[in-house]
């Protein structure tokens, strides 16, 4: 993940914000930079690799300026080269950018005609051209950066400083976290809080859509209708060695909240996203030669591996079987010599899984593994590995690792379609362009908890709950059921919709709360026929969809809206409401949410 720091000090502040830089060294980057105001003018230096090399580039030339912005880059649109570095600018400002904006292609068209000349292949630089048009055109830096804001469409958090403006910087955050530190007479921001856990302890976090305008004396901010809007000052407990829970209650809620940032974080290892392109490793065997992948996990992970069923048959025509790794390890299944197995794991640690691994590679198998932590026994033993970048997961029920699970083997499916002939330049555009949009669905998911605080309220009195969805929307389900029984002790079944005459019907009465997961894609009124089957016998129905719920014919006690997204996509955003929905029943029923009684992160026994 990128790093944004900014500091309005009280002398210069190059040192400082390398230092700030050198705590947000966890999240991974490949470049670095710094801009400061001096004297009214900017000035940056930057670097490719770490930071050592920012900090030689300082030492021999110095920056003094004692307002400024850096930068540690992950980088999504072009090379880790320096020219790709961030701070990007042009003689009026200087920005750092984390997160994906979605419309550049289009900006930067739009900026060309215009006459701007750009020096790099990023998204960001078109937010520099974009204000500096605003301050030719007579706008202050206040309304420069208001109006450029409303051009923007994507997930990302900025910060800005402006030549002539010593004491002014201006931060925005729409999907990627973003705090302010409140010093004496200075003050500080950062991606997170442990960036500025040297400088300050009072830390007020930005909520989504909210912009702020910081002088050394305070800050001002407002929201996206540009209302006046102020965020408490909370006493932040990070450190540089403590992962904190930032303004959530729990572990858990950060987790799903840090979604929209660590997707396009990982979607950037995989995507060439300046041009709209799948970019993955080399692997151990061509996708165009394989009869058939295996795919393994355990828990949510392997419901993952379920989604990812659905994606490699309809996008690769690539036959796939998905096995319960517990299951797989004893099966004695029969494996074709040099055919492609594939685990699932965020710990890569789980006994199962690699005892799988060991299994299919005695079988002969090209071994290759999607893992949160690289350092684990299952990476170890891999032949590839195609790392989730989702950091650290605390909360024992798994969210962002999971969706970044997805994150990477949808990119997966890409490239095996395009390996097997099925997808071409044009569909492949259409899909990476999908998934460079699902950080801003999420984030626009997450904008509204109320419906699901109110749904809590009923839930909580439920004795069962059916989960309902088809397609890749039934391992959804699957994964929304275990979320719910794991941290709030409901018990909770998913099912294909096709398949609740099957039996689970028997079960619908007017206690029964139906979660249907239903986007409005082709297979949305086969789902409709089911829920007029609950319907006609009383159950509750929720709606998890981006259709007019009045569109069912049926009677909805309770519509979980979402944005419409490409049906490609839609496990991904799907996952944040199912995510959601158990969150806040556990909360509303005291549980401990992120420690569930009898559940480990890691199970390293059989
Ligand atoms: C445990 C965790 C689950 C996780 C499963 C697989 O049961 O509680 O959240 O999905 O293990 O873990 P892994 O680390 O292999 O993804």
């Amino acid at each position: 993940m990128c790093g944004i720091v900014g500091v309005l000090g009280k002398g210069p502040v190059a040192e400082q914000l390398v230092d700030a830089l050198k705590r947000l060294e966890y999240r991974g980057y490949d470049s670095a930079g710094v801009a400061t105001v001096e004297n009214g003018h900017l000035g940056r230096r930057r670097a490719e690799g770490k930071l050592r090399n920012l900090e030689q580039r300082l030492k021999s030339s110095p920056l003094y300026g004692d307002t400024g912005i850096g930068h540690t880059r992950w980088a999504t649109h072009g090379k880790p080269v320096e020219a790709n570095a961030h701070p990007h600018m042009t003689d009026q400002v200087s920005v750092v950018h984390n997160g994906i904006i979605e419309n550049f292609r289009a900006l930067k068209e739009e900026l060309i005609a215009e006459g701007a000349e750009f020096t790099s292949d990023t998204d960001t630089e078109v937010i520099a051209h974009l204000i500096t048009r605003e301050l030719k055109a007579g706008s202050d830096p206040v309304r420069a950066v208001y109006h450029t804001l409303k051009r923007l469409e994507g997930a990302f958090a900025l910060a800005m400083i402006f030549r002539g403006y010593d004491d002014l910087m201006i931060v925005a955050r729409q999907g990627s976290p973003l705090a302010i530190g409140y010093g004496d007479g200075e003050m500080f921001v950062g991606s997170d809080a442990i960036a500025l856990a040297p400088f300050t302890d009072a830390i007020a976090y930005l909520e989504d859509g909210d912009w702020a305008v910081l002088t050394r004396n305070g800050v001002a901010i407002r929201d996206r209708n540009g209302k006046a809007v102020e965020r408490p000052v909370t006493r932040s407990q990070a450190t540089a060695f403590v992962v904190d829970k930032g303004n959530h209650r729990h572990f858990m809620a950060k987790e799903i909240y840090e979604q929209p940032e660590v997707i396009g974080h990982t979607l950037a290892a995989y995507v060439d996203l300046a041009a709209n392109r799948i970019d993955m490793p080399a692997l151990p065997f061509d996708f165009a030669n394989v009869h058939r992948l295996s795919l393994s996990a355990c828990g949510t992970a392997f419901y993952a591996c379920l989604v990812a069923k659905y994606w490699f048959e309809r996008w690769a025509r690539l036959p796939v079987d998905v096995d319960i790794a517990s299951e797989f390890r004893y099966r004695e299944t029969a494996l074709d010599e040099g055919g492609a197995a594939l685990f699932v794991s965020q710990s890569g640690e789980t006994a199962d899984t690699l005892a799988t691994l060991r299994y299919c590679r005695a079988q002969g198998q090209h071994i290759v593994s999607v893992v949160n932590v690289q350092e684990s026994s299952i990476a170890r033993e891999s032949d590839a590995v195609l790392p989730t970048l989702a950091g650290p997961e605390i909360g024992v029920a798994s969210t962002k690792a999971f969706t970044c699970q997805l994150t990477v083997l949808a990119c997966l499916a890409i490239a095996a379609g395009k390996a097997r002939g099925v997808i071409g330049p044009a569909l492949e555009a259409e899909l990476v362009q999908a998934l460079a949009e699902v950080p801003r669905h999420m984030a626009t998911v997450l904008r509204d908890e109320r419906p699901y605080e109110t749904l809590a309220h009923g839930l909580s009195k439920a004795r069962d709950v059916l989960y309902l969805g088809r397609g890749s929307s039934y391992p959804m389900a699957l994964e929304g059921a275990l979320k719910l029984k794991e941290i709030s002790y409901i018990h909770a079944e998913g099912y294909a919709a096709g398949e609740l005459k099957h039996g689970p019907i028997a079960l619908i009465d007017e206690k029964m709360p139906v979660i249907v997961i239903a986007p409005r894609d082709d297979l949305f009124e086969k789902t409709v026929s089911n829920m007029q089957e609950v319907a006609a016998r009383g159950g509750q129905i929720v709606l998890v969809s981006d259709a007019d719920p009045a569109s069912t014919g049926c009677a909805i006690s309770t519509h979980l809206a979402v944005p419409p997204v490409h049906r490609f996509v839609t496990p991904l955003v799907y996952a944040v409401p199912i995510q959601l929905i158990a969150y806040h029943t556990a909360v509303f029923m005291g549980t401990d949410v992120d420690q569930p009684r009898n559940l480990a992160k890691s199970v390293t026994v059989e």
